[in-house]
């Protein structure tokens, strides 16, 4: 992973990734039932609408289009016409044997070779009639033959129009029960589709929740060396963004990508079946299609990533300025900060515009495209009409299957939007879940009781390779002991506590808990037996009470005895709710003495077997200092205990006391000791002793 966040959220680009999509599956695959359903769904409207164009074109042909040519030939030929057409419907016999009304839409079934051979010879004839039963002949039009009377189809607008309702009244009939079955169909595909729709997104949801709950869960395991290399606001974007741009592929695409693939797939096959020629007239368009998709891909990639990289960019800036609003406005940064803001703003509004365009040139063009193919249709669909080789009823199926064959093309605009970030989202997602725990717990670890035996033995540690910040520490402090460390800032106080904690493992030699390598314990039974109390003392947006207890199975009165230990009570009692006021975002509104009270308290009540006071009575002023020191006294006894001060004050009575310096120990032993030792220790205290007398 780089480091760089502004470059790291820069992605790829990429739409469609196998291993990435396999492993999103994993996720998808518990609410597969639901997927099946929808799938279900999505098969019955996808039907659906498909079926819709064709029944329409039954309605024009058999109620509409009701057209018939005359046919005369021997009774022979005739009977052979007859089998070749089939249905029997479609053939009216006249006064001899010889002559017969054929429907036209059955014609249009038949071969064109024959079909024109039998109007050049005259056996067919060119003009299609309409045809009437004989006893409303009106003798302006047509004529009348065996019962039944022919209008020329040129010359239907003659025929009175209660003649032509009358007379059709069973094509009426016809038609109206086709509407009714496509509103059936309707109803049926809109259900179909909510259910689609909902079954879907429910699935999507459901993974998507168990993504956020996994990544969460991974995250809080991960090292603190992952956190020092990754921004918390980086992280929390991995787990709401992210996600959440997962669930927009969920809802927005996957839900109608495979609805689409079938219906464009779908449509294809029926142009073919209902006309050869003219589905691939209607094709003819595809290479436009496919050239414009594909300089499409190349300046959206493009315009999608300078969009992303500003944006990145934007959200960085922000956040740095919020958090460090404090010193912007003390340093009064405010116009500068501004104008840098509005620089990156400017570079995310014009990388927004790049990408409009591109998206804007596109959608058209593919409409365009579409259209042209539908205009070639007309064309030679039309002319197919017109010499009788096509019926109107397939001419306007084929247009609708065609719009319908295009539509989801000229969405995929948007859709190539939303994988791509998807794609993006979920490599970033994957990477911090391949990131694996540093610090893991053994495999077989034994759970003992903790008595506090500590040692440190050899132990040298870097945080960055080359960079060693422990040397050859050994030290060991027997159950119920103390030992202090002092020593400049940077000494290595802290890491040396860390190590104990195994926020991080040692490079070389080991630390020892009651004589076993704290590897070799569960790390949960080893935080469990150390309280800690840091430099930053860190505070959690609930109720104070909440915060000392943090967890642990305790009462009011054992969180209030706390308190009480460490001199807290007086201050909290003057907050508005007591113990039940509720903190703002780390403690913000105590003073940086109250939250280290806060910490104190709650380090105590947790009773541990080894209690760390990492500078933990640097803030608070010396009276309460003092109280709290006799306090810690108390607390000291029967437990093992770690002390970190820079005023040497606080530590002259620990049994053993560690001077540290470049992450060596220099000088032990107790205060005496030291002193009697003239060295750096006794230089340190006469320095406080005589700066403490001064005052
Ligand atoms: N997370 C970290 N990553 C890299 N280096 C670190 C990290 N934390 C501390 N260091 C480095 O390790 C060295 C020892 O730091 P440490 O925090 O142990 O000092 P300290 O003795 O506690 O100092 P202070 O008295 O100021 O608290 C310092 O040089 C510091 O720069
Ligand atoms: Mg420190």
């Amino acid at each position: 992973m780089r480091g760089n966040p502004f470059v790291e959220d820069a992605v790829g680009g990429k739409l469609y990734d196998r291993t990435l999509v396999r492993r999103l599956l994993h996720y998808v695959k518990p609410h597969r039932k639901l997927i099946f359903l929808a799938m279900f769904f999505m098969i019955v409207t996808a039907g659906v609408e498909l079926l819709i164009p064709y029944i329409t074109k039954q309605g024009i042909d058999n109620y509409l289009a009701k057209l018939y040519q005359v046919y005369t030939a021997p009774a022979e030929v005739n009977l052979g016409l007859r089998e070749t057409c089939g249905d029997s419907a479609d053939f009216i016999p006249l006064d001899s044997d010889t002559t017969l009304l054929v429907r036209k839409a059955a014609l249009d079934r038949m071969d064109r070779a024959g079909r024109n051979r039998m109007e050049e010879e005259g056996e067919l004839s060119r003009q299609t009639y309409y045809l009437f039963p004989a006893d409303r002949y009106d003798g302006e039009t047509g004529m009348v033959m065996n019962g039944h009377w022919l209008v020329p189809e040129n010359e239907l607008s003659r025929v009175p129009l209660s003649v032509i309702l009358d007379v059709r009244g069973g094509d009426i009939a016809g038609i109206r029960n086709l509407a009714l079955l496509l509103g059936v169909l309707i109803v049926i595909s809109l259900a179909a589709g909510y259910g689609h729709v909902m079954a879907l997104v429910i699935a999507g949801q459901r993974s998507m929740y168990d993504v956020r709950v996994e990544l969460f869960r991974h995250i809080q395991e991960l090292s603190l060396r992952f956190y020092s290399k990754n921004p918390i606001g980086r992280l929390v974007t991995r787990v709401t963004n992210d996600i959440e741009a997962l669930n927009e592929m969920f809802s927005a695409v996957l839900v109608n990508l495979v609805k689409d693939v079938l219906l464009i797939f779908g449509t294809a096959v029926i142009l073919f079946i209902l006309n050869v020629r003219l589905a691939l007239v209607s094709l003819a368009v595809t290479p436009i299609f496919v050239v414009v998709t594909i300089f499409f891909r190349v300046k959206a990639r493009g315009a999608y990533r300078e969009v992303r990289r500003f944006l990145a960019k934007l959200n960085a800036r922000l956040a740095e300025d919020l958090s460090g609003i404090k010193i912007v406005q003390a340093f009064r940064q405010e116009k500068r900060r501004r104008e840098e803001y509005r620089g990156t703003n400017i570079s995310y509004f014009g990388a927004n515009m790049k990408q409009l365009v591109v998206f804007g040139i596109f959608r058209p063009l593919i409409e365009v495209t579409a259209s042209l193919g539908i205009a070639l249709v007309l064309v030679y669909g039309g002319g197919n009409v017109l010499t009788g080789a096509l019926t109107i009823g397939s001419l306007v199926a084929f247009i609708s299957y065609v719009r319908q064959m295009f539509r989801p093309l000229s969405d995929i605009s948007e859709k190539y939007n939303i994988m791509q970030s998807a794609m993006a989202a979920s490599e970033r997602i994957f990477a911090i879940m391949d990131t694996e725990p540093d610090i893991v717990d053994p495999s077989a670890a034994v759970r003992t009781e903790i008595a506090g035996g500590i040692e440190f033995d050899d132990v040298n540690f870097s945080y960055e390779e080359g960079n060693r910040v422990l040397r050859d520490v050994s030290f060991s402090v027997d159950p119920g002991k103390s030992v202090a460390l002092v020593g400049p800032t940077g000494a290595g106080k802290t890491s040396i506590i860390s190590l104990l904690c195994r926020f991080y493992d040692v490079d070389s030699g080991s630390i020892r808990l009651d004589g076993t390598d704290i590897r070799q314990l569960p790390v949960r039974s080893l935080r469990e037996s150390i309280s800690i109390v840091l430099q930053d003392a860190f505070i959690f947006s609930r109720s104070i009470e909440d915060n000392i207890r943090l967890g642990l199975d305790l009462t009011r009165e054992q969180v209030r005895k706390a308190a009480d230990m460490v001199q807290a009570t007086p201050f909290i009692e003057r907050l508005p709710q007591g113990f039940d006021t509720v903190m703002a975002e780390r403690g913000a509104t105590l003073s940086t003495g109250q939250k280290q009270l806060i910490c104190f308290a709650r380090a105590l009540a947790h009773d541990p077997r080894i209690l760390i006071l990492d500078e933990a009575t640097s803030n608070v002023d010396p009276a309460t200092e003092q109280l709290i020191q006799r306090a810690i006294e108390v607390l000291m006894r029967n437990r093992t205990s770690i002390l970190v001060a820079h005023r040497l004050s606080t530590i002259q009575n620990a049994d053993q006391i560690l001077v540290i310096d470049e992450g060596r120990i220099l000088e032990r032993g107790s205060h005496q000791d030291l002193l009697a030792k003239r060295g750096i220790y006794y230089n340190l205290y006469l320095l406080q002793y005589a700066r403490n007398n001064h005052a």
